[in-house]
């Protein structure tokens, strides 16, 4: 099996690349940054904006993994050419291969502007999103949809928290993915048939996420990121439900001017 990586070189890929090796597995890497490659993994420098090249590196591809792109809020020309049209490019090279698994970095931004509530959200809890960037995320499930729809691709588009080795705040408390369940979610993303939207999040005791649609495809996460929560509550004390950081699903990017870079 060989698995299209786009982003390869970022976070996610980085905290990815190990948890997903397996033998008889090829990870092909595409990034605009070089990435060295190791055992079991080739390496492609391309733009994912560039329809043939990433048509190129769709040659003998079983499934795709999509992160490439801006993952912070930045000017709406390039959130608007990377995110939403690389996401096309991907999703029409896909198609155009015959490679019919795509598993797609959203995020929980494209909805991050519902108010956070007492119940657990839905998978599929309605657009809202607070940034450009959720903007993108938002397309990226709409087309997800569109090539299921049209074309009978299984898409799954994960609506991912926060994923870093561990949590790096006190809303992360609630919305960590931890690297071994993000791996644990990619493979049962790989797995799945239909289009699916789902919580990217692990089994923390604070999330404000439904485990429904993980459960769905077979994802069963194992890490609380409440084991971090006596030292992150000792440095800032408990989250303050009028900060407009813990007010809404997206946190502070709800407050954060638009197309401005961080
Ligand atoms: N890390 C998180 O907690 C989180 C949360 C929600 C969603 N996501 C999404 O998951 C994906 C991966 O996130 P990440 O944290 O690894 O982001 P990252 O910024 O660390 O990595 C993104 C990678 O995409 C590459 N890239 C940018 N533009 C590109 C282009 N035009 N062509 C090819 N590659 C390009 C970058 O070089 C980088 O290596 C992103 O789509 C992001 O929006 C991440």
């Amino acid at each position: 099996m060989r698995i299209l990586v786009t982003g390869a070189a970022g976070g996610i890929g980085t905290l990815l690349r190990p948890r997903l090796a397996r033998p008889g597995r090829t990870l092909r890497l595409l990034d605009v940054v070089a990435v060295e490659p190791g055992e079991g993994e080739e390496a492609v420098t391309a733009d994912v904006t560039d329809a043939e090249a990433v048509l190129a590196a769709m040659r003998d591809v079983d499934a795709v993994l999509h992160l490439g792109g801006h993952s912070l809020e930045t000017a709406w020309e390039r959130i608007l050419h990377v995110n939403v049209h690389g996401t096309q490019v991907v999703l029409d090279a896909a198609r155009k291969a015959g490679v019919r698994r795509v598993v797609l970095a959203s995020s929980n931004h494209a909805a991050g502007f519902h108010p956070r509530t007492a119940g657990e959200a839905p998978d599929d809890l309605s657009a809202r999103p607070d940034t450009y960037y959720g903007v993108s995320k938002v397309a990226t499930e709409s087309l997800g949809s569109l090539y299921h729809d049209r074309f009978g691709m299984d898409v799954v588009a994960l609506r991912i928290g926060t994923c870093e080795t561990r949590p790096p705040d006190l809303r992360a408390l609630s919305t960590w993915l931890s690297p071994d369940d993000c791996a644990r979610l990619v493979e049962a993303s790989l797995a799945a048939t239909g289009f699916h939207l789902v919580w990217g999040v692990s089994a923390n005791t604070r999330r404000w996420w439904s485990p429904d649609g993980g459960r769905a495809i077979g994802y069963e996460p194992q890490d609380d990121a409440e084991r971090y929560a006596p030292e992150l509550i000792a440095a800032h004390g408990e989250p303050d439900l009028a900060d407009p950081a813990h007010a809404r699903l997206g946190g502070s990017f709800c407050v954060q001017e638009l197309g401005a870079d961080l």
